[in-house]
């Protein structure tokens, strides 16, 4: 048990603390971990009573962000109890510890003394690790389904793993990769750990060695894609709507990190916990960083992926979570959108208009402007009246429209069927004394808060808006406010004094100090599954599978639970993308944010909800013609495109600029709308394959280290490279363009091929985006149309064909029938093209029955040395042009993509 003497603890523990090895010698600057994390309170006499270190006040130091009070190296740590027995094949290793007596950081009497370490394979390329205590007296363990399993043996095993093996040997575990016995996951060693072990009932912190040079990911944060490495820094998880500002914790945790080394091999941690946490990064020392892992509450449970290439732990991180869902053909469209409108007279003007103007549209959006009284599935009888009827014109145009709910009900609304239904089926989240609900406000008022984690909830969501849903078929569903985000901190009473999940003893770096219930729900709240404490990071998370399942089951007939849905979700979770698309929230209209919407899109992308966007001209204060100019631009390639704004702000739809700035707008996202079949490809193979959209270059030329630390210009796909202008008033810019590829560029005359290579500076006129093929691909577009149903229907497909230095390239096609059926079904036709120098050939991979229009009607082929005396495209000789390299033949009407393609040019 704990030692119940806390007092003569601290005073036993001040008194040593002279002999602790507190030396640069023991532990060098980049190595030490910090021992008072909390914000404020650290003093030389606190930390001793901690029993840690307190730096020297003549020591000189690099970073003003290195810790002042630091751990030890020797520290009380834990140690086997018994021997370990090594366990056959690829079984289970579950070992138990128990801690030194000595100091602690936390109260004692929360201190965990016995704990278990279980290493077992998730697969023969992911091992899992997993600490918790001893006896297991229930912690909470993140309900989320885990794919990708299998039993493979150890023969088949990728990694080796080494931990204590004799009693009263230190914790220690470490997973290394077997192909190069490289260190994946490494607490230290029998000798000594990075950092120590805490095992705590509110604080759980595990400190690890990072053989790594550079690493992405850690939640959804502000900034440059790659981590540093050479800083002390911290990234907070839990889940808040807050305004995208740097450091700041904001509306999705994803505790997952891509490690990149030299030449380009990478590995991946994962972190399932849903509980507040954090995670600290110091510079690196040679070849390690000492990482550390926080969290106040249920287990450590971690998954190594052994990669070994950056896509290979992408992969095996998809794989695990479950594939994000195939977005419908429509969605892929242009979305317009803003807070304000109003009035539905006001939302079908700017509508026409921009359709008047020739802006191709797929999607007009309602914010909660629609409502009655912000309440969701009611509509405003005067404001939107003939919402229906709207809904129909827009579909007979084959548009879509999509209308925002909340996951707040408004509170005492007798009469009102979202609210009667939840007090009838008991649904709502409590108190934590089980007394009432709890009370939260958003925009209606008052609200209570659907449990979305009760067996009952899907029912209830399906029962309240089944009557909307029939009056208005909309197309989808934006899920918002689900952090979720309360006006009130906690309640409208506040949280319960005293409650230790109110009030835990530590509070991760959280927006608002350390107000754990800041704009949100007492985290003592009560839920089907457990404390709201547990559960607050996995709110969207079943907010959104039960608004998936509300779409799949629809009373309308319009839609059929074989067919993909479209919901968009503002807070996230890893696994949310089997029912959720993801955009980044409330950015501002500034050049930062446009800069930086690209990291955490990339950074979605890593963490499977690849189809993720970012507000178009940015969504709080007045956008600039310009800045909307750049933004559409870059837009354009965003998986996710939709022009949103805010309340009061001026309109920044297409034709509220100036003539010059819509033939831009129209102009780019008619590109979008060109490589639409690409694009959809790439869709594919992410839900098929577990890969990227929008990826970084470090993605594709990991051996390049150059690229590693780029993220103002990325991939979409293998393919195209996207180099946005982010710079008010520039006219160009740089681009680092990879030596191993070619490169062509999309809006020079004859797609001129890019020399030389390497940093580049490259003219970026208003008009254009600077945009590049990348050679060894091909890339199936069409002529765009004004909407993606009709662009389906009628155009037909044009290949570009950019080679390698080899003369060789390949791609794929992948199109379905009507653009919103489930995978499943198979009612699709996959493609795959190959070319070799002079010609190019394709290969049915899936076929479905139903006939579908697929005729070719050109074909370019890029860095042609000398101009070829015939062109054949199967068996008959074409008509062709030729200028500069470039091949191009068209009128090609009437050969069928579905039937095999033989073409040749010498
Ligand atoms: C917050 C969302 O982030 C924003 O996009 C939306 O316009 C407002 N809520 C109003 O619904």
């Amino acid at each position: 048990m704990a030692c119940q003497l806390p007092l003569l603890a601290l005073l036993l523990t001040a008194a040593s603390a002279t002999a602790m090895q507190c030396s640069t010698s023991a532990l060098p600057h980049n190595a030490r971990v910090d021992c008072w994390p909390e914000i404020v309170g650290a003093s030389e006499s606190a930390c001793h009573g901690r029993g840690c270190c307190w730096r020297d006040d003549s020591e000189t130091v690099n970073d003003d962000s290195e810790p002042f009070c630091f751990y030890p190296a020797d520290y009380p740590t834990y140690r086997l109890v018994g021997s370990r027995d090594s366990p056959a094949g690829g079984a289970e290793l579950a070992l138990n510890f128990r801690r030194d007596s000595g100091p602690s950081a936390w109260p004692p009497s929360r201190q965990i003394d016995q704990v278990s370490l279980s290493v077992s394979a998730h697969s023969d390329r992911v091992a899992r690790i997993q600490i918790a205590d001893r006896p297991d007296t229930s912690r909470w363990r993140v309900p989320l389904p885990l794919f990708g399993g299998d039993e493979t043996g150890a023969a088949a095993q990728q990694f080796s793993v080494r931990t204590s093996s004799s009693a009263g040997e230190r914790f220690f575990v470490q997973v290394t990769r077997n192909s190069d016995g490289w260190p994946l996951f490494d607490t230290g060693s029998s000798d000594g750990a990075f950092g120590p072990l805490l095992f705590a009932d509110q604080f759980i912190q595990l400190s690890i060695g990072l053989s790594a040079q550079v690493i992405y990911g850690l939640g959804e944060h502000l900034g440059p894609f790659a981590k540093p490495l050479n800083q002390w820094k911290r990234f907070v998880l839990w889940n808040r709507d807050a305004e995208p500002n740097p450091d700041r914790n904001l509306y999705g945790s994803h505790n997952f990190l891509l490690a990149v080394g030299g030449g380009g091999r990478a590995f991946g941690i994962f972190l399932l916990n849903s509980n507040a946490q954090e995670v600290m990064l110091q510079p690196r020392l040679g070849q390690r960083a000492t990482v550390t892992y926080r969290t106040i509450g249920g287990i450590l449970d971690f998954f190594v992926f052994v990669g070994p290439t950056p896509k290979d732990v992408i992969q095996q991180y998809h794989e695990l979570l479950g594939p994000p869902m195939m977005p419908p053909l429509w969605s892929l469209g242009y979305h317009l959108c803003r807070f304000g409108f109003g009035t539905l007279d006001r939302l079908k003007f700017i509508y026409e208009r921009n359709v008047k103007i020739n802006i191709p549209i797929d999607v007009m959006w309602s914010d909660a402007d629609y409502m009655d009284g912000f309440k969701d599935w009611t509509v405003g009888a005067e404001k939107y009246s003939g919402f229906d009827t709207f809904i129909k014109q827009i579909h007979s145009q084959h548009r879509s429209v999509v209308v925002i709910v909340d996951p707040g009900i408004k509170n005492n609304s007798t009469g009102y069927l979202a609210y009667d239904l939840g007090l009838k089926m008991d649904i709502w989240m409590r108190t934590a004394d089980n007394k009432s609900y709890i009370v939260g406000a958003v925009w209606p008022g008052d609200v209570l808060w659907p449990d979305f984690t009760h067996p009952n909830a899907t029912l209830y969501w399906q029962r309240s808006s089944n009557e909307f849903l029939f009056k208005y078929p909309v197309d989808g569903l934006w899920i918002d406010m689900n952090e979720p985000s309360s006006f009130y901190q906690g309640s409208d009473t506040g949280c319960p004094k005293g409650n230790p999940l109110d009030f835990p003893p530590y509070v991760p770096h959280i927006i608002g100090y350390n107000i754990l219930y800041q704009g949100t729900v007492c985290p003592s709240a009560r839920q089907y599954l457990g404390s709201h404490y547990d559960l607050h990071n996995l709110y969207s998370y079943f907010e959104a599978k039960a608004t998936w399942q509300v779409l799949r089951t629809r009373p309308d007939g319009q839609k059929d639970n074989r067919q993909r849905q479209f919901v968009l979700s503002r807070s996230t979770f890893p696994g949310i993308q089997r029912f959720a698309f993801h955009w980044t929230g409330d950015n501002n209209a500034d050049w930062y944010n446009l800069r930086y919407s690209l990291s955490t899109i990339l950074s979605f992308n890593l963490y499977g909800i690849v189809n993720t966007g970012t507000d178009v001209c940015g969504f709080n204060s007045a956008t600039t013609e310009e800045l909307c100019i750049r933004w559409t631009q870059l837009g354009a390639f965003y998986p996710f495109m939709r022009n949103h704004n805010s309340l009061g702000l001026p309109d920044q739809d297409p034709a509220a600029f100036s003539p010059i700035a819509q033939q831009i707008m129209r102009y780019h996202i008619s590109l979008r709308y060109a490589f639409l079949p690409y694009m959809y490809t790439e869709f594919y193979r992410a839900t098929a394959n577990g890969s990227t959209v929008a990826r970084s270059l470090m993605e594709e030329f990991p051996n390049d280290e150059e690229t590693w630390l780029i993220d103002d210009q990325f991939m979409f796909g293998p393919a195209l490279m996207i180099c946005p202008v982010t710079v008010e008033g520039a006219v160009d810019r740089q681009v680092y363009f990879p030596p191993s590829a070619r490169w062509f560029d999309v809006h020079a005359q004859y797609f001129a091929e890019v020399t030389p290579k390497g940093l580049q500076t490259v003219p970026a006129p208003l008009e254009n985006i600077p945009l590049y093929i990348r050679g060894g691909h091909v890339i199936p577009m069409q002529d765009p149309g004004n909407d993606t149903y009709h662009q389906k229907l009628l155009q037909p497909f044009l290949l570009i064909v950019a080679p390698d230095a080899d003369g060789l390239a390949s791609g794929s096609l992948f199109w379905d029938r009507n653009g919103v059926d489930d995978l499943s079904l198979g009612n699709y036709q996959l493609m795959e093209f190959s070319a070799s120098k002079g010609s190019l050939s394709s290969r049915l991979v899936h076929q479905f029955p139903i006939g579908v229009q697929m005729q070719l009607f050109g074909l370019q082929v890029l860095g042609v040395a000398t101009k070829p005396a015939n062109v054949i495209v199967n068996g008959r000789k074409r008509q062709f042009m030729y200028s500069n390299g470039w091949l191009s033949v068209s009128n090609l009407v009437g050969v069928d993509l579905k039937s095999p393609l033989r073409a040749s040019w010498n």
